[in-house]
């Protein structure tokens, strides 16, 4: 793109600019005035879709769980109606089957699909269908939910929440961004337990082992893991690893722990 100064310094192509610009709001004005149909569909009686309800709540639904709907609605206006168009208020919502021409008396159905995958809280979803010969001529449908987290699996021994596809969402993936005590409760606290207290493996909280371990030691065994012994890498073959930063804040987190 030119700039600005560089049109100024050049009359020639300002002109032309000019003239093109003309030309095209010609073309416009001309459009606007093509032939009129020779029967205006203003003049057909309006449709006038009614829904059996325009809002329907879940109740409490399980966070990641694909829900669906059905909306019932019928013609009850004089005139055909036409659903053109159906938007809804995020990607993870579908609406299909009721993109057409509805006669008078004629029923239709709408179905809605909603993906909470992600999603936390009382969230509201709405779809909105714009109309052609109907009053009005766009229509909000909309559906609440409470969503709740999904029970926690039942552990019984270690495993591995870095790499079991059962485990990896919600532990390392959602460690992301984190830092100290918020990320050792997403991939660590698991095995060494809640402020470093113990569980499946070791306690960090312990004076003498605080002592006998140096950060470097600490950083590598988090680095490749200890694989022999069910402590699971962070950082090789782990997607997403732990940053340098991220593994430098753990030491200095279990290094906080008040020592027993
Ligand atoms: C839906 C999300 C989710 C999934 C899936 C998940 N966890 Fe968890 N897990 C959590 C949350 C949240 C906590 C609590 C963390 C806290 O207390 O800081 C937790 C805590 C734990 C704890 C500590 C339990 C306790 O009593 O302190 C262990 C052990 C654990 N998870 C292992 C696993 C394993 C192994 C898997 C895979 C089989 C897994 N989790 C899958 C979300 C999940
Ligand atoms: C799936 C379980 C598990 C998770 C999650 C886990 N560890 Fe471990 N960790 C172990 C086991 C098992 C050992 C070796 C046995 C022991 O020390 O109890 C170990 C040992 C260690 C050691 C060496 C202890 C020593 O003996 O000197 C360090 C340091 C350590 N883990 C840090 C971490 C940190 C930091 C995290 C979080 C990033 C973490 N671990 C997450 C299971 C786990």
């Amino acid at each position: 793109m030119p700039k600005r100064s560089q049109l100024k310094t050049d009359p020639l192509l300002t002109g032309f600019i000019l003239l093109l610009a003309g030309l095209a709001s010609f073309l416009h004005f001309n459009a606007d005035k093509a032939p009129v149909p020779a029967s205006p569909p203003a003049q057909q009686a309006p449709g006038h879709l009614v829904f059996e309800h325009s809002f329907f709540d879940f109740g409490t639904v399980m966070e990641g769980d694909i829900i669906k709907h059905t909306f019932k609605f019928k013609n009850d206006g004089a005139g055909k109606v036409k659903i053109a168009k159906t938007e809804t208020s995020c990607g993870c919502t579908t609406a299909s089957g009721a993109l057409k021409e509805y006669a008078p008396g004629e029923s239709g159905e709408m179905e809605v699909v909603i993906d909470t995958k992600g999603k936390k809280g009382i969230i509201v979803k709405t779809v909105t269908l714009t109309l052609e010969n109907s009053d009005p001529v766009t229509l909000d449908l909309s559906m609440s939910m409470k969503l709740e987290p999904p029970p926690h699996p039942k552990i019984e021994k270690m495993r591995n929440i870095n790499t079991e596809a059962a485990c990896k969402s919600c532990h390392l993936e959602s460690g992301e961004g984190q830092s100290g005590v918020f990320l050792f409760h997403r991939v660590c606290s698991q095995c060494h337990g809640k402020k470093g207290t113990g569980g499946f493996a070791r306690a960090m909280n312990n004076g003498v082992w605080q002592k006998a371990t140096s950060d470097a030691k600490i950083k590598q065994i988090v680095h490749d893991g200890l694989p022999e012994q069910g402590m699971p890498s962070f950082v090789t073959g782990v997607t997403p690893p732990l940053s340098g930063e991220q593994v430098e804040s753990l030491v200095k987190y279990i290094r906080s722990l008040p020592p027993q």
